[in-house]
């Protein structure tokens, strides 16, 4: 065959893939709050949380996060501590720290406008190429194309090409859709997340999938990151609505600065060895009394990064060497507490479930 009749058909093929993706995209996109606004900040807010975090668990957190901080001068305007705690459960906390001093710069820079473009959005902190290209053409129907992990998928399943660095870029851009440019970046990550998945993608229900170059072929060699297994226990004492929690140091590698539980070791609170807490139990701590004895209380498990930790909870007096401070209980939703911290206070009954709104207000 010659090469211009290859040509036309990877074309044809190519655009069939267009019309075919956004057609199954209209009918089957998942309701997903960011998806009811081209608001550029709703849309930045949004694709920062999803970097690294899963859909499901970005939802409730992005209703709360915009009923704190509604427009980008709210976000500008608000403090550290309460943009940390807004952030509070999604981890990956640089994420929030670049939102905060973005947001300062298109207040305090720009007059509150987004830039509108994938090359002005760059400029922003936190806004790298994936990012920007997200914004600039799900808010600003920029012709700029996308590439993330289910991105990368597609692509290389589609072309049966062993695709490698500015290859999937490369691909990406000739394949998008440059009428609609936002909504087919966005199919493509849909049917990556939710057609084309890793292990075993669903070729039955996939909308290309006979313009598809290896349906399944290639699936199965992507391994799940090894997880890590760690048990932690956690010091719960709270007493005249107040909790006792201790600061993660500013120049911590994960969590800078957040606020947690005093964590304990096994072995004192008894566990394996049965020995006898090593504190003292009558002294003070910061004028309260301590309490009388450690008592279970209830195990969480929390995941962090690589490691899965099965967290166990005690109500005792935390060890007399440990700096920390009492909080008051009214004031812990202004308070920047680690994801791990807020799910303890939580499950003890002492902060409020999560909200699930129902919209964004
Ligand atoms: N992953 C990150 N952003 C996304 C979006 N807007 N749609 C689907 N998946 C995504």
């Amino acid at each position: 065959m010659k090469s211009k009749e290859v040509k036309s058909q990877t074309e044809v093929r190519e655009r069939m893939l267009r019309t075919q993706l956004l057609a199954w995209y209209d009918a089957h996109a998942r309701d997903l709050p960011w998806r009811e606004s081209r608001d550029p900040y709703r849309v930045w807010v949004s694709e920062i949380m999803l970097q690294q975090t899963r859909v499901a668990a970005v939802i409730a957190h992005y209703y709360e996060f915009l009923r704190r901080f509604p427009t980008v001068e709210k976000l500008a305007g608000a403090r550290e501590a309460s943009v940390l705690a807004a952030w509070s459960g999604l981890g990956y906390y640089r994420r929030a720290r670049m939102l905060h001093a973005a947001a300062k710069v298109v207040v305090r820079e720009r007059g509150g406008k987004f830039p509108a473009t994938a090359e002005g959005l760059r400029v922003l902190p936190g806004v790298g190429r994936y990012t920007a290209a997200a914004i600039a053409s799900i808010a600003f129907g920029e012709p700029v194309a996308v590439v993330d992990g289910n991105v990368e998928r597609v692509l290389q399943r589609f072309s049966g090409q062993r695709l490698t660095g500015e290859n999937f870029w490369l691909a990406a851009e000739r394949l998008l859709d440059r009428g609609r440019p936002g909504d087919f970046n966005q199919a493509v990550m849909e049917l990556g997340a939710t057609v084309c998945t890793p292990r075993t993608p669903e070729c039955l229900s996939c909308p290309v999938v006979e313009l598809c170059a290896t349906r399944g072929e290639m699936a199965g060699s992507a391994k799940a990151a090894r997880q890590k297994k760690r048990e932690i226990h956690y010091a719960l004492d709270s007493r005249d609505g107040a909790v006792f929690l201790v600061r993660r140091a500013r120049d911590a590698r994960l969590m800078a600065g957040m606020w947690e539980l005093p964590e304990v070791a096994g072995s004192v609170v008894g566990v394996g060895k049965q020995q006898i807490p090593r504190f003292a139990r009558n002294d003070k701590i910061n004028g309260r009394s301590r309490g009388k004895t450690e008592e279970f209380l209830f195990t969480v498990k929390h995941s962090i990064t690589v490691t899965n930790y099965t967290v166990q909870v005690w109500r005792m007096t935390a060890p007399s060497e440990v700096c920390g401070e009492w909080v008051g209980v009214e004031r812990l939703a202004r308070v920047a507490l680690t994801g791990l911290a807020r799910k303890i206070l939580r499950k003890a009954e002492i902060i409020a479930p999560i909200r699930r709104a129902s919209s964004v207000i």
